[in-house]
């Protein structure tokens, strides 16, 4: 039976969108089998980022419409075996979904996948609350500032308040001259203020940018850090106990 991983922030662009991707795929060169579930129907994206905007046809909100089975909506990456992608519909063809909905369907993809991660909107919105509110647990994504931080700390809340059991927060961007200077945060401190315990750190790393604008996937096109960051939260997401920047280098 997979796990439901829901992926959120407070403030809106801390890395979601490339969490999920780089993750997904670190977890899919494990041998796991996972489903990507993009839940941001304003801001969609995980498609443009994962090179598949060409064929995503259904969304989930089809499914829910009764228009499609999951596995028509659930489209394979192209290269990554086990990977699949289930679209949001766009805020157009806004009908509101209700939360159980939501959770029927997160339940009846649950046995086909090992890992199913939920790439959230930012903030608050009630779809963030449907999605987040039906998964077994939580990963709070920020960078490392003050802003971001207080957001993490105010969703990590609500989550909590929901009956989330598990909720960690990512720190996403680091760099070590920025932390040096003080004018990052640095983890511990990140920690702190989010009141989160830490699932992982990745580095700020161009690679992300790069292969998010080309539609690759980072693991096939990048042998910078981020890519090591993504595989090491695969790893202690599957239990495996490893130090918090193993192979990691921060840059300056
Ligand atoms: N570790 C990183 N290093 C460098 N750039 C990053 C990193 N993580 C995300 N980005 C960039 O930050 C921007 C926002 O990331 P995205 O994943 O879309 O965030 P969100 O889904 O939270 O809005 C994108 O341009 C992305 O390429
Ligand atoms: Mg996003």
């Amino acid at each position: 039976m997979g796990q439901i991983i829901s992926v959120v922030s407070g403030k809106g662009g801390t890395g979601k969108t490339s969490f999920c991707a780089g993750v997904a795929v670190a977890l899919c060169a494990l041998g796991e089998k996972v489903l990507l579930i993009d839940a941001d129907r304003g801001l969609r994206s995980l498609d443009i980022v994962l090179g598949m905007s060409d064929r995503v046809l259904f969304s989930w909100g089809d499914v829910l419409d009764g228009a499609c089975s999951i596995k028509e909506a659930a489209v394979k990456h192209p290269i990554v075996k086990n990977l699949r992608l289930l679209t949001a519909p766009s805020i157009s063809e806004s009908d509101n979904y209700r939360r159980e909905e939501i959770a029927a369907l997160l339940e009846r993809a649950r046995p086909h996948f090992t890992w199913i991660l939920i790439d959230c909107a930012a903030g608050f919105g009630h779809e963030v609350m449907d999605f987040a509110l039906s998964s077994d647990r939580s990963i709070v994504v920020s960078t490392p500032d003050h802003s971001a931080l207080r957001g993490a700390q105010r969703i990590g809340i609500q989550m909590a308040a929901g009956g989330v059991e598990q909720i960690h927060i990512a720190v996403n961007r680091l760099r070590l001259g920025m932390i040096g200077k003080g004018e990052a945060v640095n983890i511990d401190a990140a920690m702190d203020t989010s009141g989160l315990p830490l699932l992982g750190a990745i580095p700020e790393d161009k690679d992300v940018i790069a292969c998010g604008n080309q539609g690759q996937v980072l693991v096939l096109f990048s042998t910078g850090y981020a890519r090591v960051a993504y595989a090491n939260i695969a790893r202690r997401l599957r239990g495996t106990r490893l130090p918090l920047l193993q192979g990691v280098k921060l840059k300056k």
